[in-house]
């Protein structure tokens, strides 16, 4: 039987996992490796995103790296000529890259705002227009940013909650402009996703417990449970989805 996914060329940026085990950019290079896609995993550390692909590969599938930083023009150029190279065309680009910035507005540094949004806002951007042209030449593809759920609902963190707004603005303006040229753009918001970066938090008990009872299904996903619903987006069955904002949280952005 034929993959979901196969043959289709996607860009993963962000594909590697900073620290052990598995981020949601990595859990989503997998999955669409699995469902016979041809993923280029993009990540600023060279040697995460070639885990990732290693492991793409072991599993029988086909991916290659591009060690790219996403807030470098250049480094952009070179994630879509890369795609091109391998796989002479691009079918979907699921922007991953996201940081948070840690700090309530009274005390947040002007250069931090200006980094976090370089890195999650210019940089899903600078991704988008690079792959439109080569997607309209192709007749079409899929674009899924991934935001959270502080777009919708404020956490203790000024400028992501505010980048993470723009970015589902971005994805909106996205599928309404391309749509015309079979383009869909769509937004995974994120509720609390079990990943290193976000473990730490969860090992102080008070704040797990808390965290637990604010989700309706009273437990936090897995990254893999994301990458399910972004292989749905970046596959034919999702063909008439453009311009959503998905939420991905058991249910916690109805129970804040
Ligand atoms: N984990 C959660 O609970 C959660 C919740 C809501 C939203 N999110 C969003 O999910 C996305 C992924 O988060 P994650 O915690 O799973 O991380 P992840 O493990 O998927 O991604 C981190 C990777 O991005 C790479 N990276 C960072 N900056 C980069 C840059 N400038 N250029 C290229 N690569 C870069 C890192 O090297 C690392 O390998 C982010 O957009 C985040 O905001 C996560």
């Amino acid at each position: 039987m034929e993959k979901r996914l196969q043959g289709k060329a996607i860009i993963v940026s962000g594909a590697g996992t900073a620290g052990e085990g598995i981020g949601n950019g990595k859990a989503a290079a997998l999955k669409f490796g699995r469902e016979g896609a041809q993923v280029l995993c993009v990540d600023q550390n060279g040697d995460a995103a070639a885990g990732t692909a290693e492991r793409i590969r072991e599993e029988g599938g086909i991916a290659q790296v591009c060690q790219a930083d996403v807030t470098s023009a250049a480094d952009c150029d070179l994630v879509v000529d890369s795609c091109l190279k391998s796989f002479q065309k691009i079918d979907v680009l699921h922007n991953n890259v996201g940081i948070p910035g840690y700090f309530e507005i009274v005390d947040l540094p002007e250069d931090s705002w200006s980094k976090v949004f370089d890195v999650n806002v210019k940089g899903m951007f600078m991704m988008c227009k690079r792959v439109i042209p080569p997607m309209i030449k192709n007749g079409g593809g899929s674009i899924i940013n991934i935001s959270s759920i502080a777009s919708h609902r404020p956490l203790p963190d000024a400028v992501y909650c505010s980048s993470k707004g723009a970015v589902d603005a971005l994805t909106l303006y996205i599928a309404r402009r391309y749509g015309r040229h079979n383009i869909r753009a769509n937004v995974l918001l994120l509720g609390y996703i079990d990943t290193p970066l976000a473990r730490p938090a969860w090992e102080i008990e008070k704040i797990k417990e808390i965290n637990l009872k604010q989700v309706p299904l009273r437990r936090f996903a897995s990254p893999m449970e994301v990458a399910n619903v972004a292989a749905f987006l970046a596959s034919d069955e999702a063909a008439y989805i453009n311009g959503v904002i998905l939420p991905v949280d058991g249910g916690l952005l109805v129970s804040l």
